[in-house]
């Protein structure tokens, strides 16, 4: 059976109070809830993931940073590193978000170099990819994740082959994040489908099946189950829609009757 991965990316969302309601009200739904099939990120802001971890330690809920720095400690005011994340219990950081991408001007280097201050801290990069709408008008949504995808894994020696996946991804295309439209399930799969196609260049057969393929893009519960259907998908990274206690559990009570 297959396991499906919900993950609540709250971007710059809810004050400390409102995050503590929220971490206590999951905690009480994994007291009860049948997860061996589903695996739940929360990635908060930064500065709540240790209220998180009070919160949710013994729950099998699993906490992710939103973004990490590419430098290890130093003098880097503002950031947050690696090995921090480490020392906290947090095992995995959203990297590549096109939101860093745009707003503050993150390119492939410094994406990768981020990748790799993760993997040698033992942390896992939910590594998100995807195209503007103009760069899909023009037909070059292939070449433009190609180019993201590779830039990080090639020739990278941080990644080890081995079937415990050492990184997730994540397609989000642009023009589909906070927009209200999304991919149809089968633009997803198509997309899914080739960078599957991708790893497998790079990775054993064996590991890039095992590497998760998130879709992002205004999931909600109305179009979750439809887009975890699709073969080559085997989860998802929410924003807008993970806000909302009722609605992130209505998509991970889809993702475990599937
Ligand atoms: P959205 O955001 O669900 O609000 O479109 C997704 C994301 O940016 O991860």
């Amino acid at each position: 059976m297959r396991k499906y991965v919900i993950a609540g990316n709250w971007k710059m969302n809810k004050n400390a109070e409102e995050a503590e309601v929220f971490f206590k009200q999951l905690a009480d739904y994994c007291e009860t809830a049948d997860l061996n099939h589903t695996e739940i990120i929360v990635c908060p802001p930064s500065l709540y993931l240790m209220m998180a971890n009070d919160f949710l330690y013994e729950s099998s809920v699993m906490l992710s940073s939103q973004d990490v720095s590419s430098n290890n400690y130093g003098a880097y005011t503002g950031e947050i590193c690696a090995d921090m994340l480490r020392s906290i219990n947090v095992p995995y950081s959203v990297i590549g978000h096109s939101e860093r991408r745009k707003y503050h001007n993150e390119s492939n280097e410094i994406i990768r170099e981020k990748f790799d201050q993760l993997v040698s801290a033992n942390l896992i990069p939910i590594l998100c990819v995807g195209e503007t709408w103009e760069e899909r008008e023009h037909k070059q949504e292939f070449e433009v994740v190609k180019n993201q995808l590779e830039s990080v894994i090639k020739n990278n020696e941080n990644i080890s082959d081995r079937e415990l996946p050492t990184f997730y991804i994540a397609y989000e295309p642009v023009w589909a994040i906070g927009t209200g439209k999304t991919a149809t399930p089968n633009d997803a799969q198509i997309m899914h489908k080739y960078i599957r196609k991708l790893l497998s260049q790079s990775l054993s057969r064996s590991s890039s099946e095992a590497i998760p393929l998130l879709y992002g893009g205004s999931v909600k519960p109305e179009n979750i189950k439809e887009l975890l259907n699709q073969d080559d998908v085997d989860g998802a990274l929410i924003g807008g829609a993970s806000l909302k206690f009722s609605d992130f559990i209505s998509m991970i009570e889809t993702a475990i009757k599937m």
